[in-house]
């Protein structure tokens, strides 16, 4: 068992192979022409090729990865340095904004995926702050009080970086959002009245080195359940993906200043199965800390998921059956973050 505790151990077929496989394959997709002077959005081809390369990386990868998007490098390297500072604190001071009963969102080292536990520390700040409004909500209710965020002391900026950080990252989630509506042939703005409210969240990651990488994982293997995931990994890399058409686990080779996008289970049900969420983990290594940072585009807490009726005919029946994803997402984080997948709501 080497030094790691056996809580962290994965069964032989999960653990991550001594030879890894680069993921050549995953699609990098160039975004410049949506920024570009010298296009005319109001052109409806304009679009058409990368429009056409998204919906190709949708359905045969889940998986993709975007450069020339369009966030500021400043505001990624602000948070990526808040998120060192953060973690590089005593675990006394971390512990002080750690997630609990009464707090949902904040600190946690003890996250399990798949009854193993992950090998990493995490700190949960949402976009809005708190994630769960309902319009009734009143100041003295206890229960929306869970959800709102635990800003740490250190890094005192951390709040005002993160706000700026996600303000960017929204508008490239929404660009994104658009060129997927349109690979599906619906209007650009289908999806962004799921939007207007929201329980986007993001996710500071760290994984410490681990004395045995090869029995570990930071994550264990798992779909993300919200819209679409946007991740910022670093230059160390560790992000493996599962190749649709066998079953391989690919890694993915980090590409400076690039985001690496998901379709995540609202999506796929959104979609019918057009577009699926794709598993995914995450692996560790002995010699270097690693960090990431997940941003989870999500939709407002009363939003019925299901599929989209324009989407269906006789020979393309709901797939679905529609959920509310604010229970959804409070059952998911009340049983201690266990996740539900889209099998289980799946007719
Ligand atoms: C995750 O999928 O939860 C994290 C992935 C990563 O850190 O690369
Ligand atoms: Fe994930």
């Amino acid at each position: 068992m080497g030094e790691v505790d056996p809580a962290f151990i994965q069964a032989q077929e999960h653990r991550p192979k001594p030879e890894i496989l680069k993921a050549e394959g995953i699609p990098l997709i160039d975004l410049s022409i949506t920024s570009s002077p010298d296009t005319n959005l109001n052109d409806p081809r304009a679009l058409d090729g990368l429009v056409e390369e998204i919906g190709d990386a949708c359905k045969n990868w889940g998986f993709f990865q975007v450069i020339n998007h369009g966030v500021p490098l400043v505001k990624r390297q602000n948070i990526e340095k808040a998120s060192r500072e953060f973690f590089s604190q005593p675990l006394e001071e971390k512990s002080k904004v750690r997630r609990s009963e009464e707090k949902v969102l904040g600190y946690y080292d003890t996250e399990h995926t798949k009854n193993v536990r992950d090998w990493k520390e995490v700190l949960d700040l949402t976009v809005q702050d708190p994630t769960i409004v309902p319009a009734s909500y009143k100041p003295d209710d206890k229960e929306l009080t869970k959800w709102f965020n635990q800003w740490p002391e250190y890094p005192p900026k951390l709040r005002e970086i993160c706000e700026e950080y996600v303000k960017e990252l929204e508008k490239l989630a929404y660009k994104l959002m658009e060129l997927i509506a349109l690979s599906l042939g619906l209007p650009k703005d289908r999806f962004l009245e799921f939007f207007e409210e929201q329980t986007s969240f993001i996710r500071l990651n760290h994984y410490p080195p681990c004395p045995n990488p090869d029995l570990a994982l930071g994550v264990g293997r798992h779909k993300d359940a919200i819209a679409l995931t946007i991740l910022a990994q670093d230059d160390v890399g560790g992000l493996e993906v599962k190749r649709k058409t066998d079953g391989e686990w690919l890694w993915v080779k980090p590409t400076p200043n690039a985001y690496i996008i998901n379709v995540g289970d609202i999506i796929q049900v959104w979609s019918n199965d057009t577009y699926e969420s794709v598993e995914h983990r995450a692996m560790v290594n002995s010699e270097r800390e690693r960090f990431s940072i997940p941003y989870f585009l999500s939709p407002a807490h009363y939003t019925d998921v299901q599929p989209l009726e324009e989407l269906l005919n006789e020979q393309n029946p709901a797939k679905y059956k529609p959920y509310n994803w604010g229970k959804f997402f409070v059952t998911r984080k009340r049983s201690n973050f266990k996740k539900l997948h889209v099998e289980n709501i799946q007719i």
